[in-house]
Order: structure tokens, then C-alpha cells, then sequence
């Protein structure tokens, strides 16, 4: 147990929109009356037609339905625009920083609104109508977020892809969605390198016909191929288009946007997010979790292609009128003062971001943050990931100079928006932990057994019930969604993670159980990376597994067996690499790929990666229960290998 606890600056509670007792009583009224608690929550947004229906919810294995004001009707463009630009149109919504410094745009909610009309307009013209898929594949630009909402403003669905991600990820992404429009730029710019992005959706709609029309944002102006029978510049076509664009009314039921996201098997799920109780609940929360108070500079370091940017970059912020700092590049270039110096520049009140980028920040040493005024940071955030102890102390010492809270907070693309976090006025902070339950939201602790764990104890993170941010099934594939989440404690959804609850009823999450893992706070699904390296013809089988890795948080370590007559060489280990790389993208990329003679399996030839994590982390004595291995001197050979190298 961690001896450090935090107490909630009494400054900050004072002024809090939620403070400790409030906390309580919020819960409880959250839970014992979730109709009329949400119904309140619901308030934060302007419906066009308001619900009389609040919550219809379920989760008994015959019957999982999940609706939230289902009768309702809204539009989350205009939550997030007009009603905003009518009331300060010159201020602005978006700070943007480019990624060469000095590079810079403020764009006020006025010209928001205008460029997400323009482009609306433009959309509907290419034949986008309401429940059409939009895929979206952008560098970090001020265009990103016009593109999603010009989906959201005629109630298209936008499919954003991270811009990290291959040419063959784009594709499988496109194509399970079957958008007809893709929104991309010419190419994207990080840490001074140019990102092909235009090339690499060329590549992609090689084999999908079925797209009509590309959208191509100019953002470094160099020369790129175009196809005049599909391809259009969109500051030429949105030229062309009018101002004004009224935004379609929606149910609240009615799809928002997909976003994919790895699982246990092989196929990417897209996770599909309806309108109404998804803002609901990214405004309420996000007001909360981060005690926003109207004039905050709120900076979320996400990348427009994860969850974390949808919710608490995009939708959040914006519908509550907030103005966000929007940064292009990576915090180690030009040098490692680079967040700082924003935070410096546009006086950031709220900051968000990933442990993994802490702990990178933490090896430059003090230096760096210490040459910039951090006097205008309130709030810190931070999420992704378990944020070990050192790192959250170096965030709240150096960065946070003692006198911010850090927001811990639990989610998952899944989710939509949080479910665990200690909310900076209401609670104490234990360094590791993401502290207790937002609203409305019913944790339990289950053993495998399905039994829950009373009080202290740890087990399986499971919630009682639904929230309205919560995902409504897996694009095309209903038994997935049910099967993932709903069947292995029927009555539950079931996260996939491990937790503990302490004495004082805070939660520490322990990490996922399933073949996940998460990798710089980005989520990899084992079994997709290895199907990349099994797609080489020298490779008869692989089994990757996570490892502690000190930036990371978990490191990719792949067990590699060749066929017969192929000799182990490290030129054989650059091409797996770039295999994976160009299947899936830099970040799936190994950090070690070691040879095995053969893999341990099961008496029914399973993959035993329970023992193979045991060994990636450097444990070669105990390998836990091996009472299923079917050969146990494939485990022995492969130590043996191991201790020669180590
Ligand atoms: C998985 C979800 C939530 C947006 C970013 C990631 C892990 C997330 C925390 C946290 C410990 C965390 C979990 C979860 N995770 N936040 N505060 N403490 N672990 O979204 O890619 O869907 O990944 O990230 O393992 O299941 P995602």
C-alpha cells in the first residue's frame, strides 16, 4: 500500500463544482435515483426535442439493451458550436500549435462553425446523407475536428483512424464501415518528418472501389499524386460551398461516430457510439473530473484517432464551450520543454495526458519544466494506463508545482467517457489509484467464480449497470459485442480488467486479463500482431505477450517459431519487424523478437502465453501452474535459451 495520500486543496474545494460531501450525496442520489439524476445531468446539453424517457437498460443474459433518452432529439454539432458562437464568436475554440514551433492557429467558434458548415455542405454534396460512414484519417489539425463535426452536423458517422496506423489498417477500417468518403491531407508532419498520408490512402483504396470520393486537406503543400476522378482539395471544394448549414436534428439513439479499437482476436471492433447520452455523459464528466469553470485553456495531449481525443479533446470541452489547445507534434521535439512551453504560452489551466509520456519526460530531468511559468495549471489528468507512483509524483511535484490534483481516470474506448476517477475538489488522491466511482456508475469486483468481492480484495472489474456514454454494440457484429463484454458475468459488463479495492473504497487497476495489452497507452490486441509476423512465408508460428518496459509501461516481446530448414538471423528479425509495421504500424512494432524452437502449448495445442509473460518479465523459475503443459521441456528450451542471453 502506497503511504502517500494527498489531501484535496481546500482553495480548489472551495471553488469546486463538486466537493467531498457533495460527492457523497451525488453518488448516492446517482444510484439510488439514476432517472432523475440523469435526467438533471441531461440539462448540459440543448435538445431540440426534449426525452421523457431516461434510461432503458438491462443486462440479463436473454436480454442486454442499452438506451438512454431514446426519444429525445439533438444535434452535437450545434451542442458543441452554435450555441457557443452565438454567445462569444470571436473567442477562440481552438488553440492550435503546429508541430515546428512558432507554427501556430486560433480559430474562434465563429470560424468553427463556419468551416464545419462549409464542409458540411461540402459532404452532402459528395451524396453523404444521415447514417453514412465518414472515414477520417488526419494528422492533429484544426480540420480533424471540423471533420467530425460536419459528420456530426448532418448526422453522418465518422470513422476516425489514427494517422499512425498503415495503409492495410486504413483499409480494414474502411472497409468494415464501408464509408464512401474518406477525409485525409496531403501528409502529416511529426517531430519535423513527413507522414505520407495521401500515399498511404492511395494504398489502401487500391482495393476498395466502393470509396467515391477523397477529401485532401493541404497541410504541407508538397506535391502528391491525385486522382481527378476521385480526389478533391478540400479548401477548393469547401471554398465553394456556403456558410450556412442548419444542423440536422438526430435521435439520441442515432449513431455518432465508430472508432476501433483491439480486442482478443485478430479483428479490430468497431465501437459504436450513439449521440445523445455519449455527450451527456463526455459534458457532465468532463466538466466534473477536470472541475472545469468557464475561461479554462484545457490541453489534452491525445491524438485525434483515440477515444481519449473524441471525448475529453473534442466532444466534452467543446459542448461545455471550453477552449483547447490542440498540438500537432510530440513533446521531445524540438527539444523536451515542448508541452511546457505551450502550457507556458497559452496559459493552460487543465492538463490531460498519458503516464507513458510522463515517464519519458521524467528521464530529461527537472530542467526543461522548471525553465517555464506552470503558474496557470489548476487540474492535471491523466489516463490511459496505470500511472506508477514515481511518475505521478514527479507529474504532481515538477509539473504540477504540489498544488494541482491529478485526475486518475479509468475508461475505455468502450466506455465512452469515465467511469473511475477522484474528482479534484471531492477527494483525497492516492498516488496509483483512480479512486472511486463517477456517478451513476456501479463497480463491483467479481472472482472468477462470479461471486462479488465484499469490501477489500481484488478481482475482476465488472459494472452492475449501464451510463449513458456507453458503447452500444460492435459495428456489424452483435454476438461479439455480447459475447466480449456480457457472457463471462452474465448480469455484468465486463471490462477485461483486473482491480483492488482498498479500505477506503478506492480502486486500483491491476491491468488487463485477456490478450490485450497496452503499449504507450495505446491498446494492441496480441493475437493481431501475431498473425502479421505468422503472414511470413518464414514463420511457421508466433505468440506475443507484453513485458514491464520502463517508458512503456508494457513492451512488445514476440516468441518467434521458423520453419523447418530456415536459419535464425537478425535480417530475418528486421523483416518481421517491418512486416508488422507496414500490417499494422510503428506502434504495434516489437521491442524484442526471439527465436523459439517450438511454443508451449496445452493439451489441445493453446498457446500458453501465461508462461511466456512469466518469462518475458524475466522470471524463468516459476512459471506458475504448468499442470496443462503437453511437453514441458519446449518451456525448459526455451529458458535455457533465454538464460545464455540474459
Ligand atoms: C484500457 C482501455 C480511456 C482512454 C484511453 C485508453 C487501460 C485506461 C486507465 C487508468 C489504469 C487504464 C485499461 C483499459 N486504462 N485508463 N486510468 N488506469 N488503466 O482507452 O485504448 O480503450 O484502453 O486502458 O486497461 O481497459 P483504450
Amino acid at each position: 500500500m502506497n503511504p502517500h495520500v494527498f489531501p484535496i486543496p481546500t482553495d480548489l474545494a472551495s471553488k469546486a463544482h463538486v466537493d467531498a460531501r457533495g460527492y457523497e450525496e451525488m453518488y448516492r442520489r446517482s444510484i439510488d435515483d439514476p432517472e432523475g439524476f440523469w435526467r438533471e445531468q441531461a440539462q448540459i446539453l440543448d435538445w431540440s426535442r426534449p426525452f421523457t424517457q431516461v434510461k432503458n437498460t438491462r443486462y440479463s443474459p436473454e436480454d442486454v439493451t442499452i438506451e438512454w433518452f431514446a426519444d429525445g432529439r439533438l444535434n452535437a454539432s450545434y451542442n458543441c458550436l452554435d450555441r457557443h458562437a452565438a454567445q462569444k464568436g470571436s473567442e477562440p475554440a481552438i488553440l492550435w500549435a503546429g508541430d515546428t514551433p512558432g507554427d501556430q492557429r486560433r480559430v474562434t467558434w465563429s470560424d468553427l462553425r463556419q468551416e464545419v458548415s462549409r464542409l458540411a455542405n461540402t459532404l452532402t454534396k459528395l451524396g453523404v446523407k444521415k447514417g453514412d460512414f465518414v472515414s477520417v484519417y488526419l494528422p492533429v489539425i484544426p480540420e480533424a475536428i471540423a471533420a467530425m463535426l460536419a459528420c456530426a452536423r448532418i448526422g453522418a458517422v465518422h470513422s476516425v483512424v489514427f494517422s499512425g496506423f498503415s495503409a492495410e489498417a486504413l483499409a480494414g477500417r474502411i472497409k468494415d464501415c464501408r464509408s464512401r468518403v474518406l477525409i485525409t491531407a496531403d501528409e502529416g508532419l511529426r517531430a519535423g518528418k513527413y507522414v505520407p498520408l495521401k500515399k498511404n490512402a492511395d494504398a489502401a483504396l487500391e482495393s476498395l472501389p466502393f470509396v467515391e470520393h477523397v477529401l485532401v486537406v493541404r497541410r504541407t503543400s508538397r506535391d502528391v499524386p491525385m486522382n481527378p476522378e476521385r480526389d478533391l482539395w478540400y479548401d477548393g471544394a469547401l471554398a465553394q460551398a456556403p456558410a450556412d448549414c442548419p444542423p440536422v436534428e438526430v435521435g439520441a439513439e442515432d449513431p455518432l461516430f465508430v472508432l476501433y479499437t483491439s480486442g482478443s482476436t485478430g479483428k479490430p471492433k468497431g465501437m459504436l457510439h450513439t449521440t445523445g447520452g455519449y455527450l451527456v455523459h463526455a459534458a457532465a464528466s468532463f466538466r466534473a473530473m477536470f472541475d472545469y469553470h468557464p475561461g479554462d485553456i484545457h490541453f489534452c495531449t491525445a491524438d485525434v484517432g483515440w477515444v481519449t481525443a473524441h471525448t475529453y479533446l473534442i466532444y466534452g470541452p467543446l459542448a461545455n464551450g471550453a477552449t483547447v489547445v490542440l498540438f500537432e507534434g510530440v513533446p521531445t521535439w524540438p527539444d523536451a520543454s515542448r508541452w511546457w512551453q505551450i502550457i507556458e504560452a497559452y496559459r493552460v489551466n487543465i492538463f490531460y495526458t498519458a503516464p507513458t509520456a510522463i515517464r519519458s519526460l521524467m528521464r530529461e530531468g527537472e530542467a526543461p519544466v522548471r525553465k517555464h511559468d506552470l503558474s496557470s495549471l489548476r487540474v492535471l489528468g491523466s489516463v490511459g494506463e496505470p500511472i506508477n507512483p514515481e511518475a505521478w509524483l514527479w507529474y504532481h511535484e515538477v509539473v504540477g508545482g504540489g498544488r494541482c490534483p491529478i485526475t486518475d481516470t479509468y475508461w475505455q474506448t468502450e466506455t465512452g467517457a469515465v467511469l473511475l476517477c477522484p474528482l479534484p475538489g471531492a477527494m483525497a488522491l492516492k498516488p496509483g489509484s483512480a479512486a472511486k466511482p463517477f456517478f451513476g456508475v456501479r463497480p463491483a469486483l467479481l472472482n472468477s467464480d462470479g461471486s462479488a468481492v465484499e469490501g477489500e480484495g481484488a478481482g475482476n472489474l465488472c459494472f452492475a449497470d449501464s451510463w449513458p456514454g456507453q458503447a452500444r454494440t460492435i459495428l456489424g457484429d452483435r454476438e461479439r459485442f455480447l459475447k466480449t463484454y456480457f457472457s463471462t458475468f452474465p448480469g455484468y459488463y465486463f471490462t477485461g480488467d483486473g482491480a483492488r479495492r482498498d479500505a477506503d473504497g478506492y480502486y486500483w487497476i491491476t491491468g488487463r486479463l485477456d490478450d490485450v495489452i497496452n503499449v504507450s497507452g495505446h491498446r494492441l490486441g496480441t493475437v493481431e500482431i501475431e498473425a502479421a509476423l505468422a503472414s511470413h512465408s518464414s514463420v511457421a508460428e508466433a505468440a506475443v505477450v507484453g513485458f514491464p518496459h520502463e517508458i512503456k509501461g508494457q513492451g512488445i516481446f514476440a516468441f518467434v517459431t521458423l520453419k523447418e530448414g530456415i536459419t535464425e538471423s537478425d535480417e530475418l528479425r528486421r523483416e518481421l519487424l517491418q512486416l508488422v509495421r507496414t500490417r499494422i504500424g510503428p506502434i504495434a512494432m516489437p521491442d524484442r523478437i526471439e527465436w523459439a524452437p517450438q511454443l508451449p502449448k496445452n493439451r489441445s495445442g493453446k498457446i500458453l502465453r501465461r508462461i511466456l509473460t512469466r518469462i518475458a518479465a524475466g522470471d524463468f523459475e516459476s512459471h506458475g501452474d504448468t499442470s496443462t503443459v503437453a511437453d514441458l521441456s519446449v518451456v525448459e528450451d526455451i529458458v535455457r535459451r533465454f538464460q545464455k542471453q540474459n
